[in-house]
């Protein structure tokens, strides 16, 4: 007989038919009602078992956690709480769970303790819930840049450029750490190395997916990237995933319109499809939110808050701007922020970015124009704006409520010289780009694109208050487990 579903059951609801069901108990009440889950859906199937058809010592294996067979009829359910259950004829243990030894418990659990049982996370109904809606996002994803006729572009993982000029990276090397080659001068020989030069995991595809562009019109990557960078927080891994859609002939506002389509697109799909276990994460939300004091409770439940979102235009506001509004602002006047706003030119600090989206617009804000100074080299160089102090480039961060930066993107310098020039300027290898500016020797035209991280997103969809919670296992300072 072949297994169903419980995801298929409650929602065909075949009364009368013969099924059978595998699973996870996650209740048995009064020796007679189980709950069982298999991972298909957020809700459990009531499985019903005649404690005096089967063995006592059957029954007492029944335990919360343990894996289970049944075999029965599907009735209507005479009880609350579900419309149907399953009579239960045949049942067959699977694998065991000693609840003296099993560290979940049917109880609410620490995020923190669930982090360091990660592998057994995946078990309770919010992590489950979590990694629904992760795959949920990622396919919106997908189907979204598929409808517009974007490629999907696979980009190197290793890789000797260090894209974001950030210098945060992870070698990878097969030479020996004890005992490496030296050159003459007493440096490391990494000529010597698996690839013959120094590399390191990827940064960002972005470089790469440019080159793509230029040839094949509208591209994305969808992968995963790494950052050495020591940053402690909710919000940083070192391994994460990105989303790096580039596009020919777009401009700084056709990137920040199709960047706002994209997540509206996704959150929309995941309110569609993820009603269920949307609800589970909500209501831990709920919880969370009243453990805090009064003035800091969200007014909006989850599912208003991706409303809001996918059913407002988000704001759009130069950096200048931006800077105006935070120094004349209130927490600043107050010396309430830990970096105080004085002049243009300094990088935002995510307390900044919080302030604007969350106090002062209430809206997802997308900075733009941005000072060169703080951005990457490949950025557009803008002609000098009116009443600006400094050269700005054709930058934009959409900005959300509680993440703070969940993309970063650019119209691309796609002038050979002015692109040369901040190469130099930012003392930035040509010759080991050759290959990157080759794009703008050779039919180069004006194009842009930007990152999406994806468990920003993930994060902002569900709930969730650390980004450790919306990666399977997460990579960060101090931590590879798994
Ligand atoms: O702003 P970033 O550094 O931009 C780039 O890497 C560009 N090459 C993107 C492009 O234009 N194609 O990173 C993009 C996004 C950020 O907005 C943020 O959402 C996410 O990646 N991100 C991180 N997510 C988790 N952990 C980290 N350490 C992250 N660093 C960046
Ligand atoms: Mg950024």
């Amino acid at each position: 007989m072949q297994r169903s579903k419980i995801a298929d059951i409650l929602r065909e609801e075949p009364v009368n038919s013969e099924v059978l069901v595998k699973g996870w108990v996650k209740a048995f009440r009064n020796n007679q009602f189980i709950a069982l889950n298999d991972g298909s859906t957020a809700s459990n199937l009531q499985v019903v078992v005649d404690f005096e058809r089967f063995d006592a010592a059957t029954l007492d294996r029944i335990k919360f956690g343990a894996c289970i067979s049944a075999t029965g009829t599907l009735v209507e359910s005479q009880g609350k709480g579900q419309k149907v259950e399953l009579k239960t004829e045949v049942l067959e243990i699977l694998g065991d769970c000693n609840p003296d030894e099993y560290p979940l418990q049917p109880k609410k659990q620490s995020p923190e303790f669930l982090r360091e049982n990660a592998h057994l996370r995946f078990r309770t109904n919010t992590f489950s819930a979590v990694f629904r809606i992760r795959h949920a996002l990622a396919y919106a994803i997908h189907k979204f840049f598929n409808d517009r006729g974007f490629c999907y572009l696979h980009t190197p993982i290793i890789t000797a450029s260090d894209a974001e000029g950030a210098g945060e990276m992870f070698r990878v090397t097969t030479l020996s750490m004890e005992n490496p080659p030296r050159t003459e001068s007493g440096e490391i020989n990494f000529k010597e190395d698996f690839f013959g030069k120094s590399t390191n995991l990827t940064v960002s595809g972005q470089l790469e997916a440019e080159l793509g562009a230029l040839a094949l019109g509208a591209v994305y990557t969808f992968g995963p990237t790494f950052r050495a960078e020591n940053s402690n927080t909710t919000r940083h891994l070192a391994e994460f995933w990105m989303i790096e859609p580039e596009v020919a002939f777009n401009d700084l506002r056709d990137n920040m319109d199709l960047a706002e389509d994209m997540l509206r697109y996704v959150i929309n799909y995941a309110l569609e499809h993820c009603a269920d276990d949307l609800k589970i994460l909500e209501d831990r939300l709920t919880e969370e939110e009243k453990t805090k004091p009064q003035d800091q409770r969200s007014e909006l439940s989850l599912t208003e808050k991706l409303k809001f979102v996918s059913e407002n235009e988000f704001i759009r506001l130069t950096y200048t701007e931006a800077i105006d509004i935070l120094r004349n602002s209130n927490p600043n006047k107050k010396g309430k922020f830990q970096f105080p706003v004085e002049g243009w030119g300094t990088d935002l600090q995510s307390e900044h970015e919080r302030y604007l989206v969350e106090k002062h617009f209430k809206k997802p804000v997308i900075l733009t124009n941005y000072p060169a100074a703080i951005k990457a080299f490949y950025m557009r160089q803008d002609e000098p704006l009116e009443g600006v102090p400094g050269p700005t480039v054709s930058a934009m961060d959409i900005l959300f409520p509680g993440i703070g930066e969940i993309v970063g993107g650019s119209q691309r310098e796609e002038r050979y010289d002015r692109l040369v020039n901040r190469m130099r300027e930012m003392h930035i290898p040509e010759e080991e780009l050759y290959w990157y500016l080759d794009t703008r020797r050779f039919g180069t035209c004006p194009h842009a694109g930007f990152g999406l991280g994806f468990e920003r997103l993930v994060l902002f969809v569900t709930g969730m208050t650390n980004i450790r919670d919306v990666i399977a296992f997460p990579r960060y300072p101090g931590s590879a487990e798994f």
